[in-house]
């Protein structure tokens, strides 16, 4: 009897210690480049190191990483640590293993895929927003897809969880979790959305590893031929937090598109993408404000019309804007300034004369969804509030393909378009500042 007790005692203490160091919510994403993997877990308490070891085939080498204490600003200051390791050797175009963690626990293995380093590389995204820890409806399907190798990454625009800091945290912890079936194997590229807002976006700035230094907050990416760009529209609508970080922002973004537009980038990366969490223009039925015409981030801060978006995806010829916050699909035509610019009323897709945008903010949470205004506005071309999330495929520098897959209809594709460019550059009406490229160009041959 006492045996046992001693034993039970034992193994109770032993699997207490062990759990606490070992690692969960493994997750990956694109370093600076898309060669560079980096790779982030959390543990719950400190461990002396944060290793990953990996390979091709084996797990024949070591990399080293930090870690940092993350305390979760709720009552019960809920704490980890966060490890973060960054794979800069990696060959391209191989399945590497690996697992993480140190020699108090390592994780499972997993295992993901570098990109090919050639220029004909046709990169296969998935991307939603709006995904949260109750009915995430989505997800299994995103999985089975996902670990059968067909995503090259995902991109999630904004709203994780529902909420991250929601239960001091263990919500996020929770979330982190469920999407460790997807985010272990392909890099899971984000933005922050409002649900992030706690606490200044904590939660997110903490959890996430994107590139580019501002804790997540904005980077941009190039994916094959596609210079992907990821935003904050939160700096609009959290003005607690201060004007900085909107100002800040604004002024990288037109500098990142003007670099991006530098004849030498635009010819290997010609699709400008932008993705940020709430839409320019919606017709749903909640009165969010992509319903008002003056949506802050179309035109900027109201009466004075500083820092809006509109003007600058258009004067500097960004493709495709994807928004998600909304939790429904809908695509637009090509619009500016509520006008419909399509290339021809055959095929408006090919050669657009304003970006292209959709939302898509339907993977599933617990606010379920949202539905639309019975009139279809001159500017909307589809609409579905069923779950689900989108498809993109990039063929070329002429051709991409995007597609909605339906959850609720068992994948069935709801919707799909071609883009097609015959050139990319900019709109015919921008009003681009010349010397503004100019001058990136003195930054950036400084900068080599
Ligand atoms: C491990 O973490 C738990 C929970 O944060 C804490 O109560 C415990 O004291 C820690 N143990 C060690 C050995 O650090
Ligand atoms: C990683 O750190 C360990 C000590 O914690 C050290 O023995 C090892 O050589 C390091 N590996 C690399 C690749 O830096
Ligand atoms: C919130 O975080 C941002 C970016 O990290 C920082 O610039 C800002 O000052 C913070 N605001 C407050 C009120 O702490
Ligand atoms: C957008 O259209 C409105 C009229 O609806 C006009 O007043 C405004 O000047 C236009 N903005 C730009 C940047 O062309
Ligand atoms: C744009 O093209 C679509 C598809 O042909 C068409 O339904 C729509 O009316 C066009 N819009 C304008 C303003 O020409
Ligand atoms: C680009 O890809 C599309 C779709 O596969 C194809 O029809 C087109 O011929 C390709 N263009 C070039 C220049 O390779
Ligand atoms: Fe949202």
């Amino acid at each position: 009897m006492l045996e046992t007790i001693f034993i039970l005692v034992c193994v109770l203490h032993l699997s207490a210690s062990i759990d606490y160091y070992r690692p969960e919510q493994i997750h990956i994403a694109y370093g600076q480049n898309v060669q560079e993997i980096v790779i982030t877990w959390s543990t719950f308490n400190k461990t002396q190191a944060s290793v990953v070891e990996y390979g091709i085939g084996g797990l024949i080498l070591t990399a080293n990483g930090t870690s940092t204490l993350f305390i979760d600003g709720g009552s019960e200051k809920h704490s980890q640590y966060i490890h973060k390791v960054v794979l800069n050797d990696l060959t391209p175009n191989s399945i590497y293993q690996y697992h993480c963690g140190s020699n108090l626990g390592w994780s499972n293995l997993f295992y993901f895929k570098t990109a090919p380093d050639s220029s004909d590389w046709q990169p296969h995204l998935a991307i939603y927003g709006d995904l949260g820890n109750e009915n995430a409806q989505s997800l299994v399907r995103l999985q089975e897809e996902t670990q059968r190798g067909l995503y090259d990454a995902i991109l999630h625009v904004g709203d994780f969880a529902y909420d991250m800091d929601s239960q001091n945290a263990q919500i996020g912890d929770e979330f982190m979790r469920q999407i460790e079936s997807i985010a272990a194997y392909v890099p899971y590229m984000t933005c922050p959305g409002n649900h992030e807002e706690a606490y200044n976006f904590s939660n997110y700035r903490a959890r996430f590893s994107m590139p580019g230094g501002s804790e997540s907050y904005m980077y941009s990416i190039d994916i094959g031929p596609m210079h992907i760009i990821s935003i904050s529209t939160e700096v609009y609508y959290f003005l607690e937090y201060g004007i900085k970080p909107l100002v800040f922002q604004y002024q990288w973004l037109e500098d990142d598109l003007a670099k991006a537009n530098l004849p030498e980038n635009r010819e290997k990366q010609p699709w400008i993408i932008v993705m940020g969490h709430r839409p320019m223009y919606c017709s749903n039925t909640d009165h969010d404000d992509c319903t008002h015409h003056e949506t802050i981030t179309r035109v900027g801060l109201p009466f004075l019309h500083f820092f809006g978006l509109e003007d600058l995806l258009y004067n500097y010829g960004v493709d495709l804007a994807i928004w998600a916050h909304e939790h429904s699909y809908e695509r637009l035509w090509p619009v500016y300034n509520y006008t419909v610019y399509n290339g021809s009323y055959e095929q408006p897709y090919v050669n657009p004369g304003a970006p292209v945008q959709f939302t898509t903010g339907s993977a599933g949470c617990k606010e379920g969804r949202d539905h639309f205004i019975q009139q279809l506005p001159e500017w909307s071309a589809f609409r579905s509030s069923d779950y689900g999330y989108t498809r993109l495929k990039v063929y070329n520098s002429t051709h991409m393909y995007l597609e909605q897959v339906s959850d609720d209809k068992s994948g069935q594709i709801i919707d799909w378009f071609w883009i097609v460019k015959d050139k990319h550059g900019l709109y015919p009406h921008s009003k681009i500042d010349w010397a503004k490229i100019d001058k990136m160009r003195l930054k950036y041959l400084h900068s080599q």
